[in-house]
């Protein structure tokens, strides 16, 4: 897939410097253990979505598959960390989440909290599908390049699945409407990332 088609299918504004993957080249150990940190909050925001909103049922039901999912791409990371001779690192703060998680204003109904939850969720996956694609494709490490491939299209599906039920559960227009102004604020926080060996810094 080029870079601009998967852009496009994600509907991600602005494509990362593919400089960023020489920066990640040369700290592997670095990547790898903010990117099990990736698997392992994505696993967690799935079991928070599930106690915040236990009502809906069908997006619990989802929830439940998708930490498994996470957690194992979680061991799958962590099993690259070890099989490389290393331990995994402290965790440190993701300033890209820091910073799109606070584009929706805080309150309005419980049916407009959890679209804002689903839209960030529905970003957080784009744009990491956006980098594992880079990084399948740019990375020397052909066995690395594999492994990403494979999580890309993982996270893609869990786009897909963020972004329906947000559909499904709020106003289809205002939910659009709302997913094109997060996507414009988010070209406009990438304009300065893409300089550190983290998954989305
Ligand atoms: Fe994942
Ligand atoms: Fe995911």
């Amino acid at each position: 897939m080029k870079e601009d088609n998967t852009i496009k299918m994600l509907g991600l504004k602005l494509p990362t410097d593919p400089r960023w993957v020489n920066i990640v080249e040369k700290n592997i150990e670095e990547i790898l253990t903010d990117h099990a940190y990736c698997e392992q909050k994505a696993a967690s925001t799935a079991i928070s979505l599930i106690v915040s909103f236990p009502e809906y049922t069908e997006l619990v039901q989802e929830m439940v598959a998708l930490v498994k999912e996470e957690i194992s791409h979680f061991k799958m990371v962590h099993d690259k960390i070890l099989e490389r001779g290393w331990a995994m690192g402290r965790d440190r703060k993701d300033e890209y989440v820091i910073a799109i998680t606070k584009f929706f204003p805080k309150g309005g109904s419980r049916t407009t909290q959890l679209v804002h939850r689903l839209l960030y969720a529905a970003l957080i996956e784009a744009r990491s599908c956006e980098r594992f694609r880079l990084l399948s494709e740019q990375l020397e490490d052909k066995e690395l390049a594999t492994f990403y491939r494979n999580l890309m299209v993982s996270e893609a599906n869990h786009y897909t699945m963020f972004l329906g039920f947000a559909r499904q559960y709020g106003d289809r227009t205002e939910v659009d409407k709302k997913w094109q102004e997060l996507l414009d604020f988010e070209a406009q926080v990438m304009q300065d990332l893409g300089k550190r060996e983290t998954i989305h810094g």
